[in-house]
């Protein structure tokens, strides 16, 4: 019930719901896996479309987004410009039962959602998302994890006013375990921390909302702001290992050397 006063005040209020570090995460995955134009993309949780829109405009793949909420996916579609139509759809479904077969896709995005759903079955959607990935395909995650444990009041308000299932436990080892086991091979990892807005960037925010929207909102800024404090999140990529055995593989990754990056630079 909470979780869909949520979701809706999120469809209804042209809120741009977009993982842990939004533009610079979707730049991220898209240089760690090689997405591009051949590429085939399913996005678990899509919300309102943001994910794949953006794959699809930076890497003209071709992208699905499911997501269990009626009306997130009726704004996904409305928000789907001409230049990316013929790229992405969007469909309502439910991560626990996935309506895809084996190895259909490149990629598959799976995380937003998992906060949402009960911690009993995390583990058994992300097993669904693997199978759909074809050997040697790319899983993409994005999370917020708990650095230090929020006081229980937090994290309780939280949950009710978003619709999560968190508790102060969901820590980093809690979110990197989940995905262990899976024949998934961590390919690439970046870790950042939060850092909670100060007024003037939460009035920026709130002016781009629907004016009705905004008393609503204020009171969840809050709440992520404090939330906020306690939280840092990683971006990853993983790679989907074959079932065959002997295929070539070097391990440790990377050969006897560890190396460090000295310098990189953007021009
Ligand atoms: C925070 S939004 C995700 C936004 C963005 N795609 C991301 O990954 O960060 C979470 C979405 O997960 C969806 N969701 C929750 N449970 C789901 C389920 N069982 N199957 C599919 N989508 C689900 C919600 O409807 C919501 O739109």
């Amino acid at each position: 019930m909470k979780m869909s006063e949520y979701l809706s005040l999120v469809a209804n209020s042209g809120q741009v719901n977009t993982p842990p570090g939004s533009y610079n995460t979707i730049k991220e995955w898209i240089a760690h896996s090689f997405l591009g134009p051949h590429s085939r993309v399913l996005e678990i949780g899509c919300s309102t479309g943001f994910i794949s829109i953006e794959i699809a405009r930076y890497a003209q793949s071709r992208c699905y987004g499911l997501d269990l909420h009626e009306q997130s996916i009726n704004v996904a579609r409305k928000n789907t410009d001409r230049y990316v139509q013929n790229l992405v759809t969007f469909q309502c479904g439910d991560a626990g039962q996935l309506p895809f077969n084996e190895h259909e896709f490149s990629h598959v995005i799976i995380g937003g959602h998992l906060p949402f759903v009960p911690s009993e079955v995390r583990q058994q959607h992300i097993q669904q998302a693997v199978r759909i990935v074809r050997p040697w395909g790319y899983v993409l995650t994005a999370l917020y994890f708990y650095k230090s444990p929020p006081p229980q009041n937090l994290i309780d308000e939280f949950n009710l006013e978003v619709g999560t299932k968190l508790v102060a436990e969901n820590d980093y080892s809690y979110w990197n375990n989940l995905f262990e086991s899976q024949r998934l091979l961590l390919e690439y990892e970046s870790m950042h921390e939060v850092v909670p807005a100060d007024s003037n960037r939460t009035q920026t925010y709130l002016e781009h909302l629907e004016p009705t929207s905004r008393k609503a909102w204020e009171k969840r800024l809050r709440l992520f702001n404090e939330n906020g404090a306690y939280l840092n999140y990683f971006v990853r990529v993983y790679r989907k290992l074959p079932e065959q055995d002997g295929l070539m593989l070097q391990i440790p990754r990377g050969g006897i050397y560890q190396t460090k990056q000295i310098s990189q630079k953007s021009f």
